[in-house]
Parts: structure tokens; sequence; C-alpha cells
């Protein structure tokens, strides 16, 4: 903490210093040079414990054709200082229990912070989670989280992970007292808050800013959209089949209306996941899941709420060949969506224009390196 007798007994210490230097000086120069230079690093130690912290402010880039983002920094104005904190904790497994779990354990990068290769997602003692980890970007746009929605703020979300059993088992008073002693971060929620108290809304509201600034819109699609890249056929011809039987649902330039659908999928017996309908608690809601982007989605392998699906073309033709047809399955997909294998392929071809490589490797979102 800044506290005002700290500065002011800096301010003191400098004349009597300087006299004491001066007097050295008569006696000895060599001395008196070695005096000097104790003073300009004392006085440089006590000018950076002192300096009020100078944030540099960050703001939300919203791509052209986006439409306006959710208010979620209102009271939570994005900071350079306030991201980078946000990122180190994101990357810190410190957040688990044990210490091996981070966020960045289940949300890589190169997999457009999903979990590469993995249906489920590994936690705290060998547990699983019980749903796919969807992917993170564009999540300023998500008025509602998680597949069900059960999470109506992007500031509140980490508290899930960071206390749920199978994923970080931890506590948040834990993750405060190990945070409390680290010097670093001491100094790091200084930067970011103006003083070196660490709270919980403090440390989420810094991964608020983190998360909040991973936008992803820099894909081949939208250098197409913007006239500086040209589809292949294929490309073309899936780009047709996408808008007259995926784009309702799978809306750009998100590419996903962020509703809550059922598409047919048989309940999985192990999971018996209810979706939508654990959060409102209405028969109607039975089996919906929010429509999830398709935005890098050649990379966030496997697919679905539970990862039942290892490739592309085995969605596809979930909707082509496997839509179950219950009280809650959505219209635009009951009767099942008839396409010919070329369709597919093109379709496909299509979905992997959706890859943004800019945002993959932007080191910005990468893990810092200390
Ligand atoms: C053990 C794996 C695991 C860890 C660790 C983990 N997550 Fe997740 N994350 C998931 C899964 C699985 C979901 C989907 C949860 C659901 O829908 O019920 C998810 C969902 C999310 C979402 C919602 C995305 C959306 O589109 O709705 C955000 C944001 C998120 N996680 C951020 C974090 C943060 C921040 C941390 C660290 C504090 C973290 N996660 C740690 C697996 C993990
Ligand atoms: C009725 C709305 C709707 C329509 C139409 C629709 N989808 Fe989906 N899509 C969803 C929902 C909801 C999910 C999540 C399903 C789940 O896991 O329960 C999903 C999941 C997906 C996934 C998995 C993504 C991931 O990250 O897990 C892909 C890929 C996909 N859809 C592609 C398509 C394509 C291609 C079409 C057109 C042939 C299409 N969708 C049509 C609503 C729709």
């Amino acid at each position: 903490m800044i506290k005002k007798d700290t500065i002011s007994a800096c301010f003191l210490k400098k004349p009597a210093r300087l006299a004491a230097a001066v007097r050295w000086k008569n006696l000895m120069l060599s001395a008196a040079l070695l005096a000097i230079l104790a003073l300009v690093v004392s006085m440089e130690a006590c000018r950076k414990s002192d300096a009020a912290p100078a944030v540099r402010k960050l703001s939300l880039e919203v791509p052209a054709g986006f439409p306006p983002p959710e208010d979620l920094f209102k009271d939570n104005p994005i900071t350079q200082e306030g991201f980078d904190l946000g990122k180190k904790l994101f990357y810190d497994g410190r957040l688990s229990k044990d210490g091996k779990f981070p966020c960045s354990s289940c949300h890589q990068q190169f997999a457009a912070f999903a979990t590469f290769d993995h249906a489920l997602s590994h936690g705290v003692k060998d547990q699983f989670t019980t749903r796919n980890a969807p992917g993170l970007f564009n999540l300023a746009w998500h008025r509602e989280l998680h597949w069900d929605g059960g999470i109506n703020h992007l500031e509140v979300q980490p508290l899930a992970p960071i206390t749920a059993p199978n994923e970080m088992g931890e506590t948040v008073e834990g993750v405060i007292a190990k945070l409390n002693s680290d010097s670093r971060y001491r100094e790091m929620f200084r930067a970011a808050f103006g003083d070196e108290t660490i709270n919980s809304q403090r440390m989420l509201r810094a991964m608020a800013q983190f998360m909040g600034m991973m936008v992803s819109a820099n894909a081949k699609f939208d250098q197409v959209k913007q006239g500086k890249a040209s589809f292949t056929a294929a490309e073309q011809a899936g780009y047709a089949v996408f808008q007259a039987k995926c784009g309702s649902c799978h809306k750009e330039p998100l590419f996903t209306d962020l509703s809550y659908r059922n598409t047919g999928l048989t309940l999985d017996p192990g999971l018996r996941d209810a979706g939508r309908m654990r959060i409102t608690n209405r028969r109607e809601d039975s089996l919906k899941f929010k429509v999830p982007s398709l935005r890098n989605v050649e990379v966030t392998a496997p697919y679905g709420h539970d990862g039942r699906f290892f490739s592309l073309g085995a969605v596809v033709d979930h909707y082509r060949f496997g839509v179950v047809d219950g009280p809650t399955t959505d219209p635009l997909v009951k009767r099942r969506i008839g396409m010919s294998d070329n369709e597919k392929s093109d379709l496909v071809q299509f979905l992997k224009t959706l890859t943004d490589q800019s945002f993959l490797k932007d080191p910005r979102f990468a893990e810092p390196v200390e």
C-alpha cells in the first residue's frame, strides 16, 4: 500500500544523505563517489515504490460489422496493467488446489483457448469436466456464459472453475492467500488498481479485462469480406450452403446468435445433461445448449457440448442423418438438413476459412514470460 508516511520518509532522507555525501567528498573522493552512487540507488528505489501508478488505458476494439458488445467494463475500465495482471492469473497454476491446473491447462491458445483433442478436460485429482471446454474469444459479446448460460457475467465466471471440485478444486480465500504471499502480485495489483490490496473483486476484474480483450475477427472469411482475399470455388460454394442451412443459428459475424437450441443430439446416459433446463427448470428448455461460435472451429475439436464429435464432417453428418426429433428439437433441424457429399465437403472447406491464425498466435494473449 502507498502510505503517506513512506513518501515523506523518502523526501526527508534526501537532504541528510546529500550533506553526508558532501562531507565525505572532502575526506576521500572514492568514498564520496560510492556514497553518491548509493544515494542515487536509494532515491531511485524511493521513486519507484512511491510513484503513483500511472495506468495505460486500453480499449476493446469492435471489429467492423460487429454489433456493439455487452456493457461489461462500465465499472472496470480496461488498462494495460489490469490486462497484464489478468493474463498472469489466467496462466498461473496457483489458482488451482494442487498448482497444476491453470485456466490455460484447459484453454489453450493454439486451440483458440479450447482444450486440444479432448472431449472432456482434465481437472484436479484425475477428474474430468462434464462438458467440452469452449474456445474463448469475442466473449465481450456474450450476455451469458457456459453451454447452458448459467453464468451471467464474464466478471464472475472464473469463480466457477476455481471452486469446481473437478476443475481447479480451490477456494477463493485459498487463491487470495497464495497471491498475497507473492510480492510480484502485490506490485501488479498496485499497478492495476492503485494499491496493494488483493481481493477477489480485483482478481476477477483483471481476468475479465484479459478475457474481454480476446477478439478474433481476422480470419480469411473477414479478409474476403473486406475485399483483401478471395474464396476458392469450393469455399464460395460452401459459403452458399452455410448461408442457406446453418447461418440462422450460427449467425454472422459472431457465427452464433447466442440462443439456446436443441439440435437433436441423443442424451448421453452417463452425463444426463439437460442443458439449459438445469438453469431455468423449464421443460421447454430441455436439451438446449448455447449455439457455439464457429469461428476457429477448425482448431477446437472435438465438438458439441460433450465433445462427442471428433471431426467437422461428423458434425455435418449429424445434421444430415443423426438428428433425433424430440419435443424440444429445433424446427430448423427437425427434418434433418439434406445436402450432397460435395456440398458437405464444400461446407467444411468454408468452415476452415473461419480460422484466425493471427488470434491463435497473438503474443498479447500468450503465456507471459517473466
Ligand atoms: C478443468 C478444465 C478447465 C479449467 C481449469 C478452466 N476451464 Fe473454463 N471451461 C471449461 C469447461 C468444460 C467449460 C464449459 C462449462 C460449461 O458449459 O458448463 C468452460 C467454460 C469457460 C468459459 C465460458 C465460455 C463460453 O463461451 O460460454 C469461460 C469464460 C472460461 N471457461 C474461462 C475460464 C477461466 C478464466 C478459467 C480459470 C480461472 C477456466 N476457465 C478454467 C474447462 C475449464
Ligand atoms: C437450430 C440451430 C442450428 C442450426 C440450423 C445449425 N446449428 Fe450447428 N450448432 C447448434 C447448437 C445449439 C450447437 C451445440 C449443440 C450441442 O452440443 O448440444 C451446434 C454445434 C455445432 C458445431 C460444433 C461446434 C463446437 O464448437 O462444438 C458445428 C461445427 C456446427 N454446429 C456446425 C453447423 C453447420 C455446418 C450447420 C449447417 C449444416 C449447423 N451447425 C446448423 C445450432 C445450430
